[in-house]
């Protein structure tokens, strides 16, 4: 079989070149996770703080729905836009949680929200346009967004701000008036900033008065420590939100989220659907529907979290890493290690290799200043952190 180098220099010889659109960044918290991978298989004992992956597996009732669900061998295909129960049950929940009526005809269900993020991106946004989003913030925006030649225009926030962008930054942006659309994630990737009700308010005014599509990435709700996420719904009913059972319903592997679209952008969905993935996978969406009633069990991981949350919050700053927000929700904490690097691709490569913690460099969530940070993720156990900070503080100490 030839390799794959020769199979690319086969192509070239004959004029074929591989499409630019194909060549993304990649995305290095996974990459992290492969490495940390091959060195536990060579028995390297690894604390993993790079994914953001709860430890805890899915509720019992869900694992309970799957069994049932292979039981009764239900798992063909199913509509595109997901099976009437779970899409019902995902619109009471929006009344329930935020007071906010959504009819079930306008719940899509997708295979992730990442699945809901090449929907959205192709029905809103043609090759060219522009899409403003905040750095830092999740990487598979701005590469799937490269994937499909749509455009990134950079709202560049600050720690002063909390990383929130303001209805200002989205006015500055030099290429304003080109604007198609405002995404917006709050509790946000990397750095676990809850955007306030009055500045989501702002931000969303501003978008509408711009005519601009807003798409609200919602899938850290659940996971607050204080006052709970305000959802985009309530200050635009227009706004295109996208959620997942992967965070607070512990759900990473069955790949399966949803979207909350407008009326009008129902058919273009389900027709995008039927076309790129037929639909979500079946036995996750029987499952999923059972996730709802596991408050219980759920709140108890969250409290895990909170405890390693503490934990990071009173350990850092005393082995030598003191600024970094508190983290509002999400289970990310965004360091900035510029004390020790202007490197973190390579400072989190040592840090695997020297002291067995994987964890993700600031690079990816952030093409401009990341080098500087590193995001820790604090989904494991409280025994997986307790052991990362004692590692931390020794690789901290010998570093040169
Ligand atoms: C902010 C954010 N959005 C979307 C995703 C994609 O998650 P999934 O496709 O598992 O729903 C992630 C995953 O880490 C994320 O952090």
């Amino acid at each position: 079989m030839p390799s794959a180098d020769e199979v690319v220099q086969r192509a070239k010889r004959a004029g074929r070149k591989l499409a630019a659109r194909g060549d993304v960044e990649p995305f290095l918290a996974m990459d992290v996770l492969r490495d940390a991978h091959r060195r536990a298989a060579q028995g390297q004992d690894i604390c993993h703080l790079e994914v953001g992956q709860p430890a805890a597996s899915a509720p019992r009732a869900v694992l309970e729905a799957a069994r049932a669900a292979l039981d009764g061998d239900r798992l063909g295909y199913t509509e595109a836009t997901g099976i009437p129960e779970l899409r019902e049950r995902i619109a009471a929940h929006y009344a329930a949680a935020y007071g906010v009526s959504v009819a079930p005809e306008r719940v899509i269900v997708t295979p992730g929200s990442s699945g809901g993020f090449m929907l959205a991106f192709l029905a809103l946004f043609s090759a060219g346009e522009k899409l403003a989003l905040a750095s830092p913030g999740y990487p598979a925006y701005r590469n799937i967004l490269k994937a499909l030649d749509i455009e990134t225009a950079w709202l560049e926030t600050r720690a002063e701000d909390r990383w929130v962008p303001t209805a200002e930054d989205l006015a500055n942006l030099d290429d304003a008036e080109s604007l198609s659309g405002l995404l917006l994630a709050s509790p946000g990737n990397p750095t676990g900033t809850v955007i306030e009700p009055d500045r989501l308010a702002s931000l969303c005014r501003t978008a509408h008065e711009r005519c601009l599509w807003l798409i609200s990435d919602e899938i850290y709700h659940g996971l607050t420590y204080a006052a709970p996420a305000d959802t985009a719904l309530r200050h635009d009913p227009d706004a295109i939100v996208i959620n997942s059972f992967s965070k607070y319903y512990c759900m990473t592997g069955w790949r399966i989220g949803w979207m909350i679209v407008p009326d009008a952008l129902v058919r273009t969905m389900e027709r995008l659907a039927q076309n790129l993935f037929i639909c979500s996978p079946a036995i996750s969406q029987l499952a999923a529907v059972a996730a709802f009633d596991a408050d219980e069990e759920l709140e108890a991981n969250k409290a895990v979290y909170a405890k390693n949350r503490d934990l990071l919050l009173s350990a850092l700053p005393q082995i030598g890493i003191d600024r970094f927000l508190p983290v509002d929700g999400a289970f990310y904490l965004y360091a900035d290690i510029s004390d020790y690097t202007n490197n973190s691709l390579d400072f989190s490569a040592r840090l695997l290799a020297e002291a067995g913690i994987a964890a993700t460099p600031g690079r990816d969530f952030d093409p401009f200043n990341g080098d500087r940070y590193l995001r820790l993720s604090f989904a494991g156990s409280n025994e997986t952190i307790t052991k990362a900070i004692d590692r931390l503080d020794g690789f901290l100490k010998a570093f040169r």
